[in-house]
């Protein structure tokens, strides 16, 4: 196992009706104007954004409002709450809505705290941010985990370039109301999206060649085995609210750094693939890692197949003999089988893209960074690599 660092400063506030606790908190965090940041319309159709506007009444709370943060969230967004952040002295940032909005609020929060530099520059890991401005998220999709997150992932039109920014304690939020029930409005796709996701984060952390901790690997095989449960549950009963509640829990342990302790953070190379679609096509990035998933596992499982044959052991109760190739294909397959069981798609085509070769081509290119990196730990993928798991997974 490797040494670790676990910080997970995000207050949580987990349950029902706890949203209208959001005033209070704003209140105690000191802050004199808050930026209520949210997406499209969801929240304001709901009613959402009218409780918590009077919560912040109620408790004596100053803000102005920006909406319109679409999924994949863009530079000029951040750069239009800058202004509006700068023009108004907001002094605290709330995002209401999912990783979208909540990335959108981290990214301005960096803009803000440091005007020595361009806060793309964070993006292209030219420049660290040297503070941010605080944040407070009230989630409204389980997915990301960026409500407890070091992270935020910003797509810049200019290139149609995904970019996660460099890695910082600064922007993890003050603190994260957790309602299961504010996502019971949540399209299916979007909540099956959002689980893969989940899924995903623990996957990537979980997926290495060297020793690990048995009781991060157990708690990483939970989490996996009450996603995929829960998933399917959901499939039928949208607003059952148990369900919702273990699938919101998981999806901020699975991002908060828990499943990844003695892992040296993981692989991410999914993640990597699946930013350069997020950018290009604007897919949902839940979706999109599920249509690649397993194109990488094949293409990467030989280096360590016992790791894979623990995992289709462990989450799928698959019978594990000497046989650990053989196993580990097994584990692939019945994560597919789970994908297309809540009707994720498991490669590009149903993900609704049909690429030319000089579109993968594209991709692989961009994501290698124009041939200047390797992503990857389990096995380090070049641009050439990437091509391939792209042109398997077409
Ligand atoms: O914009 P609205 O109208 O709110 O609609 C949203 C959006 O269309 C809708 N939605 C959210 N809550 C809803 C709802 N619709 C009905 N009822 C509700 N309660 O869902 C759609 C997706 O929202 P979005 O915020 O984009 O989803 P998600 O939380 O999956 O965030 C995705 C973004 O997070 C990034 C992804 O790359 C992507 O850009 N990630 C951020 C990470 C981080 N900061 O740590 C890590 C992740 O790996 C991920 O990369
Ligand atoms: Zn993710």
């Amino acid at each position: 196992m490797r040494n670790f660092e676990y910080y997970t400063p995000t207050r949580v506030i987990f349950g029902k009706d706890t949203h209208l606790q959001v005033g209070t908190l704003l209140k105690e965090q000191g802050c004199q104007k808050v930026l209520i940041h949210y997406g499209g319309n969801s929240a304001v159709r709901s009613g959402l954004l009218d409780e918590i506007k009077a919560s912040l009444t109620d408790a004596g709370v100053d803000f102005v409002t920006l909406g319109g943060v679409v999924p994949n969230p863009r530079l000029s967004k951040v750069r239009e709450g800058m202004e509006l952040c700068q023009k108004e002295g907001v002094d605290f940032l709330l995002a209401v809505g999912g990783g979208s909005v909540i990335d959108s609020c981290k990214a301005i929060g960096y803009g803000i705290a440091n005007p020595w530099t361009d806060v793309w520059n964070f993006f292209l890991k030219t420049e660290t941010p040297k503070d941010c401005l605080p944040i407070g998220a009230v989630l409204t999709i389980a997915a990301s985990g960026s409500e407890m997150s070091n992270s935020c992932v910003i797509t810049n039109e200019d290139g149609w370039l995904k970019r996660g920014s460099i890695k910082s304690d600064l922007c993890r939020p003050k603190f994260a109301i957790l309602n299961p029930k504010l996502t019971y409005t949540l399209p299916q796709y979007q909540t099956e999206s959002g689980c893969v996701d989940i899924l995903m984060h623990t996957m990537e952390r979980y997926f290495v060649n060297f020793e690990t901790m048995e009781i991060t690997d157990s708690i990483s095989e939970t989490l996996m085995q009450t996603v995929i449960y829960n998933a399917r549950i959901l499939m039928t009963e949208p607003r059952n609210y148990n369900a919702r509640a273990e699938i919101m829990w998981a999806g901020s342990l699975s991002h908060n750094g828990l499943t990844g302790c003695g892992t040296a953070g993981g692989d991410w190379a999914c993640h990597q693939l699946e930013h350069e679609l997020g950018g290009m096509f604007d897919v949902a990035h839940g979706a999109g890692l599920a249509a690649l998933w397993g194109s990488w596992a094949r293409y990467v499982y030989q280096e360590n197949p016992e790791r894979f044959a623990q995992f289709a052991a462990n989450v799928f109760d698959i019978p594990c003999g000497t046989d650990y190739e053989k196993t580990a294909l097994a584990g692939i397959e019945a994560m597919e089988d789970f994908f297309r069981s809540v009707e994720m798609p498991t490669n590009l085509g149903e993900l609704g893209l049909n690429l030319s070769d000089e579109v993968i081509h594209e991709l692989a290119f961009k994501c290698s960074f124009e041939d200047t990196r390797t992503i990857g730990g389990i096995r380090q993928l070049n641009r050439k690599d990437m091509e391939k798991i792209y042109l398997m997974a077409r």
